[in-house]
């Protein structure tokens, strides 16, 4: 999507093939090895549990959260506990009912379907996944002008998993065919220390408990990127006198890639100081903004602002956007002597 976002350090979004594949060793494979999400996990393992023993397919899940939470794997994770093939594929990638057909047909008897981005299917592959995911069957229509009529084609029951980054662009009536729901949250800095932890032991490299709660603390709420620090900070330490990673060298590490303590990277302290320097701290409407730091205004409020307003060092208000307290904190700036 955003160019702007491609191969920054503290993007949650997925940069390229290479980083796949190290995340695919990175991932685990059972609910017990999947840190935090603890209402998810415990909702989903009773689904689960039901469901085996009743011998059915598992209710349809949406997954839905912020890029590089874990739902990509916590799919895998469910197919592995539910011990069912997984298919994977996308939104967009699914272009006509044919594709569509052509998925499902492909299913054993309780298979795992799942749609990443599944708010960005063709409407008229939404339509046809609405019988599909109620009652196992779809409609499709054969032949053209006065010969083309429908047939009825059976499927075997299946789960539908999908995923999305924004909820609020899925449609009412696909919602409402997603039995189960799993909202993901930002991750607690004791979970991502555990899974920083862990993510060393794979890679086996040393570290030390002060050095992984520090990655964790900068890793604004998401094991994506604290598996990239990580990685980061490794090479550091091996070209140093090291060989265990520790407060030290994760400091280090981080001001050279111009990472700070709370995980903001120059763009996003440059927003803030802008708007304190120019305009008060704002109110200001979102093209200023954009145009001070040379971005589009699309990129500012889908890619930088989140993090920013999650932390609460930004606000929005009808009259544009504003710096909280908290925000002028951060920089070191007395907000009551700036807005005199
Ligand atoms: N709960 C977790 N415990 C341990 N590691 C995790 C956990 N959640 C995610 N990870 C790690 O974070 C990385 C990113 O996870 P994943 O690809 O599942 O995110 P995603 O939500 O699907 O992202 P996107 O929105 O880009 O598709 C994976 O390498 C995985 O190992
Ligand atoms: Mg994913």
């Amino acid at each position: 999507m955003n160019e702007a976002d491609e191969n920054r350090l503290v993007s949650g979004k997925n940069e390229d093939d290479q980083e796949a594949s190290i995340e695919k060793s990175l991932r685990p494979t059972t609910l017990a090895q999947y840190i935090g999400q603890e209402r998810v996990k415990h909702a989903l393992s009773v689904y689960i549990k039901a469901t085996k023993q009743r011998e059915e397919s598992l209710d349809h899940v949406l997954l839905y959260g912020p890029p590089g939470l874990g739902k990509t794997t916590l799919a895998m994770v469910i197919a592995n506990e539910m011990g069912v093939h997984i298919r994977t594929t996308s939104g967009p990638a699914i272009e006509k009912p044919g594709d569509l057909v052509a998925l499902l047909n492909e299913l054993q008897p309780g298979d795992i379907l799942f749609i990443d981005e599944v708010h960005r299917l063709p409407k008229i592959v939404e339509e046809m996944l609405y019988s599909a995911m109620e009652d196992f069957f779809v409609d499709i229509v054969v032949g053209q002008g006065p010969t083309a009529h429908p047939i009825h084609f059976p499927l075997p029951p299946f789960t539908l998993i999908g995923a999305t980054t924004r909820a609020g662009l899925l449609s009412a009536p696909l919602r409402d065919r997603f039995g189960i729901d799993a909202h993901m949250s930002y991750y607690s800095i004791e979970d991502l220390t555990e899974i920083v932890q862990r993510s060393a032991d794979i890679f086996s490299t040393e570290i030390t408990p002060e050095g992984a709660h520090e990655i964790a603390s900068r890793s604004r709420g998401t094991p994506r990127i604290a598996n990239r620090l990580l990685k980061r900070i490794r090479d550091f330490m091996e070209v140093s006198e090291k060989t265990t990673i520790d407060e030290e060298i994760v400091s280090q590490a981080l001001q050279f890639l111009r990472v700070d303590k709370q995980g903001l990277d120059e763009i996003d302290n440059k927003i803030l100081k802008t708007m304190i320097t120019y305009y008060n701290g704002g109110p200001v409407g979102l093209g200023t903004i954009a145009a001070n730091i040379g971005e589009e205004a699309e990129t500012v409020a889908e890619v930088y602002e989140p993090y920013l307003m999650q932390i609460g060092y930004l606000n929005r208000t009808p009259r544009g956007r504003v710096v909280t307290v908290k925000g002028y904190e951060h920089l070191g700036i007395d907000p009551n002597q700036s807005k005199n």
